[in-house]
């Protein structure tokens, strides 16, 4: 069974590679294509991949190819892990927005849009080489701003999940906690992607969320940058990219204060492909868990095996709200669990949201429609818009300063601007 990864030279691939040599129970994969524009990084890439697969006893064989055609086709199912202008366009994203006095992120506020503007058409335009060479393959979707991403790809018909490791994260941290198997914990999550609360923990079906609090809320707030009286108060945790609109200001002075995330995620590449390019290394260096992307050879793993084998287990993933969150358009890509069989990835019912969350999903899920229409359409005035329409940005002239200056930076990636 072939699985092509969009975006195979990454750094991250290893992780992915990882995934598969230890789960390989799960999913049985022959082949593994690695897609990739940047032809010297992705035969440094491939050679690691390859070595760690023979490390790891697992035979399957690794394809490098710049062609998406030859790449995706026969794939059973396609991932989507691709930057459009790599770390030099993202660390655009995360210093632009400071000058106005806004948080600095690549997938929250006017950096996710200036990130969704440049990937949306890429994207689109590889999925429709996916539905010609691989029409049956599942896409599923990493790349970042996920819940647009997502959105883009099932407006245009493709059989598309989105996909993060903020749940996964939880889930895993929890059960360390806990002192058990994560297989028996689950999530009672909801909102957006990058904008999710864990309103439940379910411990074999019943909800310790509360006994974890009482327990733990000190730590667990320490971790995500938030005060414990708050999670206290809230009785949930939410995700650690609601700090940038729970301490938004706090956030931007620390940023204006410190080189950004691209930087150092820029630094820590080069040390990585340094490490691949060394026919010694055969397993995944240490280093890779400084990236933010732990678990995330897990949660592909375990939604590739559940779409291709009709598993009709609980995952949380990026999928069209239809009646889940009734206050949202229905069009609208919500992260929730969601049961995955063959014929994809069906939204579980959630218990009603409270107007402390429902407030800031539905703003933000009418800045993604927008930002997928400039994303779609182009246009400063598209672009204007869904900044208005983002908590983090809102004000008329703020809105205004942004898209001057995000589309002069990032001219060389939007044709229209
Ligand atoms: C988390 C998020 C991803 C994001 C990543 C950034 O994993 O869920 O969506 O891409 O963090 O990690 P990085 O190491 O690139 O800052
Ligand atoms: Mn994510």
């Amino acid at each position: 069974m072939r699985l092509a990864v969009v975006g195979g030279g990454s750094t991250y691939t290893p992780e992915l590679i990882d995934g598969f040599a230890r789960l390989r129970d799960e999913l049985p994969v022959t082949e593994i294509a690695l897609i990739d524009p940047d032809k010297s990084r992705l035969e440094v890439v491939a050679g690691v991949a390859r070595r760690m697969l023979a490390h790891a006893g697992h035979p399957a064989r690794i394809v490098a190819t710049s062609s998406v055609e030859e790449g995706v086709a026969g794939a059973r199912a396609v991932l989507f892990q691709l930057r459009v202008g790599g770390q030099a366009a993202r660390e655009v994203d995360e210093t632009l927005p400071l000058r106005c006095g806004c948080v600095g992120q690549e997938t929250t506020g006017a950096g996710g849009l200036a990130k969704a503007l440049r990937t949306v058409p890429v994207v689109l335009e590889i999925a429709d080489v996916v539905r010609r060479e691989a029409p049956d393959a599942w896409i599923v979707d990493f790349t970042n701003p996920v819940g647009i991403v997502t959105r883009a790809l099932l407006d245009a018909g493709h059989r598309a999940i989105g996909l993060c490791n903020v749940a996964i994260g939880f889930q895993r941290r929890f059960a360390a906690t806990l002192g058990v198997e994560p297989s028996r914990v689950s999530l009672g999550h909801v909102g957006l992607n990058h904008l999710s609360w864990e309103r439940a923990v379910f411990l074999d079906g019943r909800d310790v969320l509360p006994s974890l609090l009482a327990g733990h809320a000190e730590e667990i707030a320490a971790d995500l940058g938030l005060r414990p009286g708050l999670l206290r108060r809230l009785g949930s945790v939410p995700s650690y990219y609601l700090r940038y609109f729970y301490a938004h200001d706090a956030v931007v002075a620390e940023q204006r204060a410190k080189p950004s995330r691209a930087a150092e995620v820029a630094a820590m590449e080069r040390r990585l492909l340094a490490m691949y390019a060394d026919p010694a290394v055969v397993t995944k260096p240490e280093l890779l868990s400084e990236r933010g992307g732990a678990f995330y050879s897990e949660a592909a793993v375990a939604l590739i095996a559940s779409l291709l084998g009709d598993r009709g287990d609980i995952q949380v993933v990026n999928v069209r709200n239809g009646g889940t969150l009734p206050f949202l358009d229905p069009e609208a890509v919500i992260e929730v669990p969601a049961t995955v069989t063959a014929s994809g990835a069906a939204p579980l019912p959630v218990t009603p949201v409270e107007p402390l969350y429902a407030g800031l999903i539905a703003h933000v899920s009418a800045y993604e429609t927008l930002a997928l229409g400039a994303a779609l359409h182009g246009g400063a005035d598209r672009v204007r818009d869904a900044l208005l329409a983002h908590p983090l940005v809102g004000q008329d002239a703020v809105a205004q300063e942004l898209t001057g200056l995000l589309l002069k930076a990032d001219r060389g990636h939007l044709p229209w601007a």
